[in-house]
This record gives structure tokens, sequence and C-alpha cells, in this order.
């Protein structure tokens, strides 16, 4: 048994981890749940969104699963994703976006990942208020973090037998920032002769993962582009209900989904608990439960590709419960 941190999260957090949990247990993954909660309702009780218990736990077990938390939106506490990813050190956001047999979308050789930096750019939280008309935030690129995660980029390359790594800027506007990560990846790609490396800027790269999203593979970028392009990336590939995601750093690792916690679903038993339960399973791989990460994995798939019961955002009219269930009753 490895003990894990659980966070619960908010919104459709809660459904979704319940259906998580539930098949890990019937497919016999070896885990110890630490729950652990943050969100509003927790900044209420214990006076912050993010005690330490949290950061406690994470440090002390080194891997945690996370549902989404609720960000206030112009106004209240910074957000706890952020707070966490920075407190743990967590600088590579890794989003692997590829189709799923059974969910129909434009375009079917999708097989990219999405390196995103995970602790500075403009997500450094520093912004004031000049005047009543005016404010500005600070854009912090650092040529330490954007070393880290070019190499974080580059390795994951070379391990996972992919070709091509394109760095992803706007450099032409952002010149001394984007222009210091330019500089950056171009220097670790020298390192690896082996892999092809490229570079484009961030409106460019949009028009292009529209058009001829197959002509791509590891992408390289800060942190707002990143955050931005994985949408883009989850849309491509059926949505945000399915897009996976780990924040990734030296001592713990924060399997969570690309997607937040959908208010506008919450409650409602509606939620797909794909997005959740692809992180978990990556995270089961992490931590060398392989066997178990691919029983799940093979039904999750095969409960897609029969198409037979699928959540409304794939199409279908089954509930989250409805959906998990058909995916324990293909566990075998
Ligand atoms: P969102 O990702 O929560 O939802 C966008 C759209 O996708 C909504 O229509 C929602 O119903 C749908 N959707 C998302 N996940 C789904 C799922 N599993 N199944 C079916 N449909 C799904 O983005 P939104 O509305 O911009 O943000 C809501 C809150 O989540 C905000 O407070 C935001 O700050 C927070 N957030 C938290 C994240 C995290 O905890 N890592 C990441 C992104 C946003």
């Amino acid at each position: 048994m490895q003990t894990v941190t659980l966070i619960p999260g908010d919104g459709i957090g809660p459904e979704i981890t319940k259906a998580v949990v539930k098949i890990l247990e019937e497919a016999g993954a070896q885990i110890e749940w630490d729950i652990q909660t943050a969100g509003a309702d927790v900044a209420l009780k214990e006076g912050t969104p993010l005690p330490d218990r949290v950061i406690d736990s994470i440090r002390k077990n080194k891997v945690a699963l996370k549902a989404p938390v609720t960000t206030p939106i112009g106004k209240g506490f910074r957000s706890v994703n952020v707070a966490l990813r920075k407190s743990l050190d967590l600088y590579a956001n890794l989003r692997p976006c590829k189709n799923i047999e059974g969910i129909q979308t434009k375009f079917n050789n999708i097989n990219i990942v999405i390196v995103r930096e995970n602790t500075e750019d403009l997500y450094a939280g520093i912004e004031r208020k000049i005047d009543e008309d005016t404010a500005e935030s600070i854009k912090i690129i650092t040529r330490k973090a954007s070393l880290r995660i070019a190499e974080f980029a580059f390795e994951y390359a070379l391990k996972n037998n992919r070709k091509l790594v394109t760095s992803v800027s706007k450099a032409n506007i952002c010149k001394l920032t984007d222009g210091l990560f330019l500089e950056c990846t171009r220097k670790i790609s020298e390192k690896y002769p082996q892999i092809e490396y490229k570079e484009i800027l961030v409106d460019n790269l949009c028009m292009q993962l529209v058009q001829n999203p197959e002509k791509f593979d590891v992408l390289v970028l800060p942190n707002l582009y990143g955050d931005i392009v994985s949408d883009l990336c989850a849309g491509l590939i059926g949505g945000l209900g399915v897009a996976q995601g780990a924040n990734i750093g030296k001592d713990a690792a924060v399997f969570e989904p690309v997607h937040g916690s959908a208010p506008d679903i919450k409650g409602q038993n509606k939620a797909n608990p794909t997005a959740l339960l692809l992180s978990a399973i990556e995270m089961l791989k992490y931590m060398g439960q392989d066997n178990i990460a691919v029983k799940i994995e093979k039904a999750l798939y095969e409960t897609i590709k029969t198409r037979v019961c699928l959540t409304a955002d794939l199409g279908g009219q089954a509930s989250t419960e409805g959906f998990t269930r058909e995916i324990i009753n293909n566990l075998r």
C-alpha cells in the first residue's frame, strides 16, 4: 500500500473523485488515500483556501491526485492551483493530448504532448492598480525556470521516443521575456541532436493546430500560452472531459485534469470523470502500479469505443455514475 494525498476539490470535483476512487478500488490499486480538502469552503473554516496541512501531506506522500478547485474570477483569493504548484515547485505541467477511439473529432492523428512551465510568467500574480483606470501585471521569465522546462521537454521526448520538440513563444513582441525563454529552449536543443527542434509564434501555432494538428509532437511553452493551448488541444480530442494532466517537480507530483470545477454542471451527475481517471492512470504508472493502470485503461477505452454508455459531453446520455459502473463492468 502506498499513501496518496487526495484533493476532492469543489464544483464537479467531489463527483468525479468518487467515481475515480471507486474504479481504482475495484481494479485493485494498492492505495491508501490521505484526503485533504482545499478551496472556498475551507477558506471559510480555516481562514485560507490552501492550509499548510495540504502541502505537508503532499510533501510527505510525494504523490497526489487532485480534482479541480474553483478560483474566484476578478476578485477574491489567489488560485489554490497556482499556489500549490508554486509551493511544491511542481515546475512541469505535462498534458498529453491523444485521440481516443470512439470519440469523433475533426482530426484523427492527434498525439501532442504539452509541456507547460508551471511556476512563473503572468501567473507570478504580481499585479497592481496604478490608478482607477490603469492596472499592470508583471510577466516574469527566468533563465533557471526556462532551462529546466526545456530540459524536461527534451528528456520526455527522448524517453518516450518522440521526434520533435517545438518551442512556442511570442518573442517578436515580448522580446526580453519570451526572447529569454526561446534562447533557453534553443540552448537545450543543442544537447539533443537526435530530436528535431522547431520554433513557432503562439498565434501561428493556434492557427496551425486547428488546421494541421498532426504536424505537432511535443510543445514546450511558458505558463500562460501553455494554459490556453492546452484547452485548445483538449477541444481537438473531444473536449475538457477527456484531457488529462500532471504537475511534476523534483520531489513531488500532483496528477490532475486540465479542466476546472465546471460550476455549470455541478451536482447534476453529468460530469465526465475520464480526464481525472486518465490522470489517475498516469499516477499509477508513475507509482509503478503498471498492471492496474493498464487494466483500467483497457476498461475505459473499451467503454468509450462501444459508445453505449457515455456522458453528455461525449454525445451520450449516461450519468457520471452510469458511466463509472460501465467502466467497472469492463474491468478484467
Ligand atoms: P471549466 O474547465 O470548469 O469548464 C469549461 C466547460 O467545460 C464548462 O462548460 C464545463 O461544463 C465543461 N467541462 C469541464 N470539465 C468537464 C467534465 N469533466 N465533464 C463534462 N464537462 C466538463 O472552466 P471554467 O468554467 O472556465 O472554470 C470554472 C472554475 O474552475 C474557475 O473557478 C476556474 O478558475 C477553475 N479552474 C480550476 C482548475 C484546476 O483546479 N486545476 C483548472 C481550470 C479552471
